[in-house]
């Protein structure tokens, strides 16, 4: 048998690799900013079937039951962050995506109004830092709570009718050490005090989840409308990857796109709902993700079950809290930034 080899010209060679490097542009560099786009589509709206509803599903080829460690926090404990009993949390992995847990709503019945008031009124309060403080004046931003919550008390979720109050301008906060946006940093000389109550449900949450000794030393808050995303991006800013990064979901729902460690790699899309917590570890902690669409929660299920007033706050406030909530989603991350004996470089 002959063949008919013959050594390829370089226009040849030039020719399959151009049409090598335009399938990996098709398959690859842009697979998941494709996904991304299609889950941000206005018009028409996407198909929402394939996307992971982690309150539904049961265990799956994808969905696996996650493996906590049950005896790391005792039921006080958990009660005393809002959180119920570690064995009764409905919490699945992901083939796939090794270190990665999702907790689908674990908190007890009536303790997410804390948590969400926190989010609201507490925690944009100063030393806190917030996107409003880069061009308003720090007494224009110190009560954005108590200078909000007259005018929400009327006007509609998601209307544009009324000028928007300040807390429906706030698009994030940062707690502990404040996280830079622009050099994408954190640094020694820009730290406050990180809230101890969040800085407990981390800690009880990481150590269920198989972190013991989670130290939250840094807070992202975002606050999502109807319309708002979140691009694609990896958190890599802090210096403890081996730590995980842990995420509360509160409000309206979202799509999450969990992608891998390369940019290019396809990523799997999931709801997540009011209540709902992800930890990031191992592998996971360093993969790429976005928040294409902020979505109405389930048919048939309010932003919130039933849940009685907190007891910490007036009912005007949880009548305000109910009403901003009705029209978004606030995201709160809490990261470890340094690992055990890890310190800042001495010029930060
Ligand atoms: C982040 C983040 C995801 C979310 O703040 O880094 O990825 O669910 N948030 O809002
Ligand atoms: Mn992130």
């Amino acid at each position: 048998m002959t063949t008919n080899c013959h050594k390829p010209t370089e226009e040849e060679v030039d020719y399959v690799m151009a049409k090598m490097a335009a399938s990996m542009a098709e398959s690859g560099e842009d697979a998941f900013r494709k996904i991304f786009k299609f889950y941000k589509r206005r018009n028409p709206p996407p198909d929402l079937s394939n996307v992971i509803d982690f309150s539904r599903s049961a265990p799956s080829d994808q969905v696996v039951p996650a493996i906590l460690d049950v005896g790391g926090v005792s039921d006080g404990e958990a009660a005393r962050v809002g959180l119920q009993p570690v064995r009764d949390w409905r919490a699945f992995g992901l083939h796939g995506y090794p270190g990665f847990t999702f907790i689908s709503n674990p908190f007890l019945r009536g303790s997410k109004p804390f948590w969400v008031t926190q989010c609201l009124k507490v925690y944009p309060q100063k030393p806190n830092v917030c996107n409003l403080d880069m061009h308003m004046s720090p007494s224009d931003t110190e009560d954005i709570w108590d200078k909000s919550v007259l005018s929400l008390s009327s006007g509609s979720p998601c209307g544009k009718t009324q000028a928007k109050t300040l807390l429906e301008k706030l698009r994030w906060v940062t707690l502990g050490y404040h996280y830079n946006w622009d050099t994408k940093t954190y640094s020694a000389n820009h730290y406050t005090p990180f809230p101890a109550d969040l800085h407990s449900l981390a800690f009880h949450v990481a150590s269920a989840c198989g972190s013991p000794g989670f130290n939250a030393q840094a807070g992202i808050l975002n606050y999502y409308g109807c319309d708002s995303s979140l691009g694609i991006h990896v958190d890599e800013s802090e210096l403890a990857h081996s730590r995980p990064l842990l995420s509360f979901s509160f409000g309206r729902s979202a799509i999450f796109l969990l992608g891998g460690s390369r940019r290019q790699d396809p990523p799997t899309a999931m709801y997540v709902h009011c209540g709902d917590v992800m930890v990031m570890s191992g592998p996971s902690r360093l993969f790429y993700h976005a928040v294409p669409r902020i979505v109405a929660p389930p048919q048939g299920r309010p932003v919130f079950e039933a849940e009685s007033c907190s007891p910490a706050s007036s009912e005007r406030d949880w009548a305000a809290c109910c009403r901003y909530m009705q029209g978004s989603r606030v995201n709160v991350t809490v990261r470890q930034v340094l690992g055990p004996g890890q310190s800042f470089c001495l010029k930060d």
